[in-house]
């Protein structure tokens, strides 16, 4: 059942208008700026400025340095309920993510099936305190973590309708970690898509990172743009200039044919069984384009990158997995992107949870090792 409720979900969500388009990069460039505030002319600015524009400019590419590689911890917190997906996120998974050498890890929460439907939208408490404990988990081990809204379902169906729970629900989300650590940071909304497109969602994400800013004036927010945080739609975003404790994000899945080929939430994905990867100067050419648009946003408006999702799903050959995440997790790099694999230990997992142990071309080609 929960299987089939994904499907729908997920399945909405792909629509392959906007997966034909869906890609994500991002890239975090050190600016002249950036750099000059670590020397004396920067601190001679810094003075004339009076106030530290340079500094809060500058924090924001600092904290995407500390996200640096990360993973995603998918299937789990996001699935309506957790185990639903087949993923219940255990203490030894951060262990295990550390040791291996990742700096972060992505939470993907759905909070809309653990909130009252009726104002003041109260989340529930147990659920509360099981992130509690995943935030716990990452941030006593060293993991920079990202928490986000995902999968809220009704919200890219009906923005009009849902506007004000998301409202709420991030007022109570804000409110709870106010005083944890800066090396937790909020996304605002999981890959926006349907009726979110590009107007209704830059319409929509100022009155989010509002109720967040509210109790977290300095907090690090991350915000992509709509149709599924792709590359393509990068520059449709207006972000406020004068907040500056924003990273940019995006997802990159291309060529989906490739990536998500056999997906079962996908309805057209069947006949894309066998599509290889073996990167061609072609490929690695598309690739490179997609990136590179990417941080030219990034340095244009002076704001770092975080590749919040990318990978290919287990039906794929292996080694062409391998390859394509290599090079894209390299190309991140190349730019300054930080990245965060998707995801951990389900359908893309780098682990193998029944196994348990890492698929090690997978590890390898994200941790750049042979
Ligand atoms: C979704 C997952 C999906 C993945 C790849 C994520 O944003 O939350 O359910 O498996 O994208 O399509």
């Amino acid at each position: 059942m929960t299987r089939l409720r994904k499907l729908t979900v997920v399945g909405s969500k792909l629509g392959a208008s906007y997966r034909g388009v869906r890609v994500v990069f991002c890239s975090m460039i050190f600016s002249v700026i950036g750099r000059m505030t670590s020397g004396i002319l920067g601190v001679a600015l810094f003075a004339a400025a009076g106030i530290s524009a340079f500094a809060q400019d500058d924090a924001a590419f600092r904290y995407n340095r500390l996200l640096g590689r990360g993973i995603n911890l998918g299937n789990a917190l996001d699935a309506p309920r957790e185990g639903a997906w087949g993923v219940t996120l255990k203490a030894d998974y951060f262990r295990l993510i550390r040791k291996a050498g990742f700096n972060s890890v992505r939470i993907p929460i759905r909070w809309s099936t653990h909130a009252s439907t009726a104002a003041p939208y109260d989340i529930e408490t147990g659920f509360f305190q099981r992130v509690d404990w995943a935030i716990g988990q990452a941030l006593s081990r060293n993991l920079a973590a990202v928490i986000n809204i995902h999968h809220y379902v009704e919200m890219n169906q009906d923005p009009v309708q849902n506007l004000p729970r998301l409202v709420e629900l991030w007022k109570q989300i804000a409110l709870r970690y106010r005083n944890q650590p800066k090396s937790l940071m909020f996304e605002l909304l999981n890959e926006p898509h349907d009726q979110l497109d590009d107007e209704r969602w830059q319409e929509v994400f100022p009155t989010l990172l509002k109720a967040i800013r509210d109790s977290n004036p300095d907090r690090i927010i991350l915000i992509g743009p709509a149709y599924l945080n792709t590359v393509d739609r990068l520059d449709k975003i207006q972000l406020p200039p004068q907040d500056r404790r924003i990273i940019g994000t995006f997802h990159y899945y291309k060529p989906l044919q490739f990536t998500h080929q056999g997906a079962f939430w996908l309805n057209d994905s069947a006949p894309w069984r066998g599509t290889r990867w073996v990167g061609t100067p072609q490929e690695r050419k598309e690739l490179r384009n997609d990136f590179e648009r990417a941080a030219t946003w990034s340095k244009q408006n002076h704001r770092p990158l975080y590749l919040g999702e990318f990978g290919a799903y287990r039906e794929a050959n292996m080694e062409d997995r391998a390859l394509w995440t290599r090079a894209v997790a390299r190309e991140a790099e190349k730019w300054g992107f930080s990245w965060s694999y998707w995801e951990f230990c389900s359908e893309f997992g780098a682990y193998d949870a029944a196994a348990r142990q890492w698929r090690q071309p997978l590890l390898n080609a994200l941790l750049d090792k042979e």
